[in-house]
């Protein structure tokens, strides 16, 4: 007899549940459903649109628009995403030198850059990107430092002669030769040459966009410069830069842009 009724109150709290739990969102309701979150998952990550019926607050197609990125408001620049060839703009800004009571604004290593991935367009950021943005101190050169030796040194070789680890002469794997970055060519190019390689990569050197920030780009960047100051016998830090301007990158430019050699007149050129 217990038993019986042990049961049938059993299956009233079931029957009652199911009539409780169960029943859809309308007018001021806002529904309910047996542990919703198990058969629709909640969209943790940004931007992902889980649209479904019971637990939304509009149509799909309002849901659809206000999931989506937005364009930035036309004619304004996100805080920290000034592009790069606003180089004097970018220094006031980070390094404190606007005047008045502006405040400096850190960067927050997603700084757009507006060169696309082709050989026009590097020889632009060649061209346009002549300066490094963060200023030239001690503790750049001490990240910039620790940052190439974790990314690049392992190619491109602790003194930057492009005689890394795994090139090395007993037993090096690698199948292209890294950048010599101690070449008059790379003494001579402007920084952004550097940044456009960290951005894009080359050829079988990939891209280190996402290894580096904004900031730590440039800090190795600066450190890169050091290490051909260094090969120069110059000096190329906080207190002292007898490396930019010098004399050694004045040949070097002059070294790199001559002519070529002239090549020898093929015989089968058709007269
Ligand atoms: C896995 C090996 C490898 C690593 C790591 C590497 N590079 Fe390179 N890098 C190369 C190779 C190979 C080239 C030559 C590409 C070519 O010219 O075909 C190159 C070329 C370059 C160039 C010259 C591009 C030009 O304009 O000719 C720069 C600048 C450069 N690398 C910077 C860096 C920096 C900075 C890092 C670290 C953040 C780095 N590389 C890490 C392999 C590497």
């Amino acid at each position: 007899m217990k038993m019986k009724t042990t049961l049938y109150s059993i299956a009233v709290i079931f029957i009652t549940l199911f009539f409780i739990q169960c029943s859809p969102a309308g007018g001021n309701e806002t529904g309910h459903e047996y542990m919703p979150d198990m058969s629709h998952s909640i969209a943790y990550e940004a931007n992902v649109n889980s649209y479904y019926y019971y637990h939304s607050w509009g149509s799909k197609e309002e849901i659809d628009r206000m999931s989506t990125p937005r364009k930035p408001v036309k004619g304004t620049i996100a805080r920290g995403s000034l592009p790069s060839s606003a180089n004097h703009m970018m220094d006031s800004m980070m390094n404190g030198s606007l005047n008045g009571n502006a405040i400096r604004i850190p960067m927050n290593g997603s700084v757009a850059y507006y060169y696309g991935n082709t050989e026009d367009e590097r020889n632009r950021a060649m061209k346009e990107i002549v300066a490094n943005p963060v200023k030239l101190t001690d503790a750049a050169l001490a990240k910039g430092k620790n940052l190439y030796t974790i990314n690049c040194a392992i190619c491109h070789g602790d003194l930057g002669d492009g005689a890394g680890y795994l090139v090395r002469d007993d037993g090096g794997k690698y199948p292209a030769q890294p950048a010599n970055f101690l070449k008059d060519d790379f003494i001579a190019s402007s920084e952004g040459r550097f940044y456009h390689s960290i951005m894009y990569g080359k050829n079988m050197m990939g891209s280190y966009a996402d290894k580096l920030s904004y900031e730590e780009r440039w800090d190795v960047i600066h450190y890169i410069r050091s290490l051909q100051a260094n090969s120069k016998k110059l000096k190329y830090s906080e207190k002292e830069n007898t490396f930019s301007g010098s004399q050694a990158v004045l040949d070097a430019k002059k070294a790199s842009s001559a002519p070529a050699a002239p090549v020898a007149p093929s015989s089968n050129v058709k007269k």
